[in-house]
C-alpha cells in the first residue's frame, strides 16, 4: 500500500477474521516500532509479541476495552520500565506514542488490522506476559485480518473539521 493510503486506512479494527497472521509479517511489524524514534535514542521500550490464544484470551481481560484481543490472531504488548520521575514518565509514553503508530501503520501497510487496548490489571497482564515487577505493560495492540470490511482509505474520516484543528501561522 502507498503510505498516504495506509494512513487514510488504518482504523481501529475490532472483530477480526480466524485466520494467523504470518510470522514474518508479525515481525515485519514489530520491527517498524523497534525503528520509530526515542527521546535521545533511549529505547525504553520492550515488545512482546504474543500469539498463544490462552494468552490473548487472558490479555483480554485486563481492561473493559480489551475485549477485541480474544479474537485477534496476535497481541504486541508495549513494556515500559517503571519511570524515575514525572519528566521521564511523559517522554517514555510520547515515545511509545510514536512507536504504536508506526506498528499500526506498518500493519495497515500489509492490510492488517490493529486495534489498541489500555490495560488496568496490571497484575494479571505482567503475569500473563512474565513481565517483571518493575516493569508496566502500558498498552496492548490486536492484531490480525479484519472481520468486518477489508483496509482502504476511509474518505470520511470521524474527526472533528480539519480547519477547527489545523491552523495556519497564528491560534
Ligand atoms: C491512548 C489510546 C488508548 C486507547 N484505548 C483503547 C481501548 O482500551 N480500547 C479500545 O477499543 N480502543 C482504544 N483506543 C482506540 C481509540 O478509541 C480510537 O483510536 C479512536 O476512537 C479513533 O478511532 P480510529 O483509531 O478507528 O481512527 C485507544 C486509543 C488511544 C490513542
Amino acid at each position: 500500500m502507498e503510505t498516504w493510503d495506509a494512513i487514510r486506512a488504518r482504523r481501529n479494527v475490532r472483530s477480526y477474521l480466524p485466520d494467523p497472521v504470518p510470522a514474518a509479517d508479525l515481525d515485519r511489524i514489530a520491527e517498524a516500532g523497534w525503528r520509530a524514534p526515542s527521546a535521545s535514542n533511549r529505547q525504553h521500550w520492550r515488545f512482546i509479541i504474543v500469539t498463544d490464544r490462552d494468552q490473548l484470551l487472558g490479555l483480554s481481560t485486563v481492561w473493559r476495552g480489551a475485549g477485541h484481543i480474544a479474537g485477534a490472531a496476535a497481541a504486541i504488548a508495549l513494556v515500559l520500565p517503571q519511570p524515575e520521575d514525572e519528566r521521564m514518565k511523559l517522554t517514555d509514553r510520547y515515545d511509545l506514542g510514536q512507536a504504536t503508530y508506526a506498528i499500526m501503520l506498518a500493519a495497515a501497510d500489509l492490510g492488517i488490522g490493529t486495534g489498541h487496548s489500555s490495560v488496568g490489571e496490571q497484575a494479571r497482564a505482567r503475569e500473563i506476559l512474565g513481565v517483571p515487577d518493575d516493569h508496566d505493560v502500558t498498552y496492548l495492540i490486536s492484531v490480525g485480518h479484519p472481520a468486518d470490511r477489508p483496509l482502504k482509505p476511509i474518505l470520511k474520516p470521524d474527526r472533528l473539521p480539519f480547519d477547527e484543528v489545523v491552523r495556519r501561522d497564528h491560534w
